[in-house]
């Protein structure tokens, strides 16, 4: 693996050919989060998460209302934006939800015909079309709602050559951590309520020409205890995944429907973020404070009869905690974030992919233990 690739090359050379690719996407944009202190946001994500500063607009750049710092790591573009005004929507959806997701934004060769075709599809709008100039040229933008009052941003900005778009500038302070070799968003889910996945999977398949590239039932998972269902959805070119979570029911209260009551409502419930060697990658975020869930450690005692031969040492797995599933096309290593938010509601997942097309349902049992040990803690289970 130590060649040289890019997002592109890394994902998934499967294509779905039952998807249809009528936009087309090529790829997530970024990822803008509202929260209620974007220095102190963004401070933490650096550190902890190794990205670096990218780009900012605020009260310097003469936006008034808000206050977003962009960062980068690989492919990978989150923004943090805080509201500077008390009647700001931005204010609303933090009173609402807590520090969270609000845009989901996608690359689109035309933003424009991307709002026309999906609202004509049936999304709702959530803003029509816009182009925003500078001396660098234009980025045009549009949105539709997806579940929640989480948006999909259509970003076209091929004619655009300067750092992010119009109306931000680079920014690079001195203190830049290293980077934590994380490269591109694999995938992001979302958390629906009671009997909505099915509503939102048509969402992706009719508004979007999504697949369905896999459904999980209440028997997949569950435990002794709590269960869910999820069902995965994929753009053709398989650059886009997105699978659709929502409770299901279990002698004690799902994790799902745990994040519905603290985040008001349906949401993102994890960034799912690719590195080309998870073991150096997880390393450096527990040193920099990151946490993570702990599955027992009996789960590595038979690790290798369930999962095969792994080029990986399993001493520094067990160290580590990073978990491991096979497919038919070959495996993976994961490891998943406690919640990054004092609400229980988002977090990220570390995901190496070794040939696997899968989500880890060999490890959905061990982690849902694992989740339901800190759901006790916080009196939610
Ligand atoms: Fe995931």
């Amino acid at each position: 693996m130590g060649t040289q690739l890019d997002s592109t090359s890394l994902q998934l050379p499967v294509q779905f050919p039952e998807a249809e690719d009528f936009l087309p996407l090529n790829g997530t944009d970024h990822v803008e989060f509202y929260v209620s202190n974007a220095k102190q946001a963004a401070h933490f994500y650096k550190t902890a998460f190794g990205f670096q500063d990218h780009a900012y607009a605020g009260l310097e750049t003469g936006v008034k209302d808000r206050t977003s710092y962009v960062l980068k790591q690989g492919r990978i573009i989150l923004i943090f934006t805080a509201p500077m005004k008390a009647d700001s929507p931005i204010n609303d959806h933090i009173v609402k939800h807590g520090d969270g997701v609000k845009n989901i934004s996608i690359w689109v060769d035309d933003a424009t015909k991307s709002w026309e075709i999906t609202t004509g599809r049936g999304a709702e709008s959530a803003f029509e079309p816009y182009t925003l100039e500078d001396e660098d040229g234009t980025v045009t933008l549009s949105g539709i709602k997806t579940y929640g009052d989480t948006v999909h941003v259509f970003v076209e900005r091929h004619n655009y050559s300067g750092t992010f778009m119009p109306g931000y500038r680079p920014m690079k302070r001195p203190h830049q951590p290293e980077d934590v070799g994380l490269l591109y968003i694999d995938h992001m889910v979302g958390n629906v309520g009671w009997n909505e996945m099915n509503i939102w999977g048509d969402f992706y398949k009719n508004v979007m020409g999504f697949a369905q590239l896999v459904s999980f039932d209440d028997k997949d998972i569950s435990t002794e205890y709590t269960a869910l269902m999820s069902k995965v959805m994929t753009n053709g070119n398989g650059r886009i995944k997105y699978p659709i979570n929502e409770p299901a029911a279990g002698r004690k209260k799902s994790q799902i429907e745990e994040y519905i009551d603290f985040y008001n409502g349906p949401g993102c419930q994890h960034i799912a973020v690719a590195t080309h060697d998870i073991i150096q990658t997880v390393r450096t975020l527990r040193a920099q404070g990151v946490e993570f869930l702990e599955v027992p450690k009996s789960y590595y005692d038979d690790l290798l009869d369930r999962v095969g031969d792994i080029e990986e040492d399993i001493v520094p797995l067990r160290e580590l905690g990073i978990l491991v599933d096979r497919d038919d096309e070959g495996y993976l290593l994961q490891l998943f974030t406690r919640p990054l938010m004092d609400r229980p509601t988002l977090f990220f997942e570390i995901i190496q992919r070794k040939g696997a097309v899968s989500f880890g349902k060999g490890n959905f049992k061990a982690l849902f233990e694992a989740i339901e040990l800190e759901q006790s803690n916080r009196g939610t289970l």
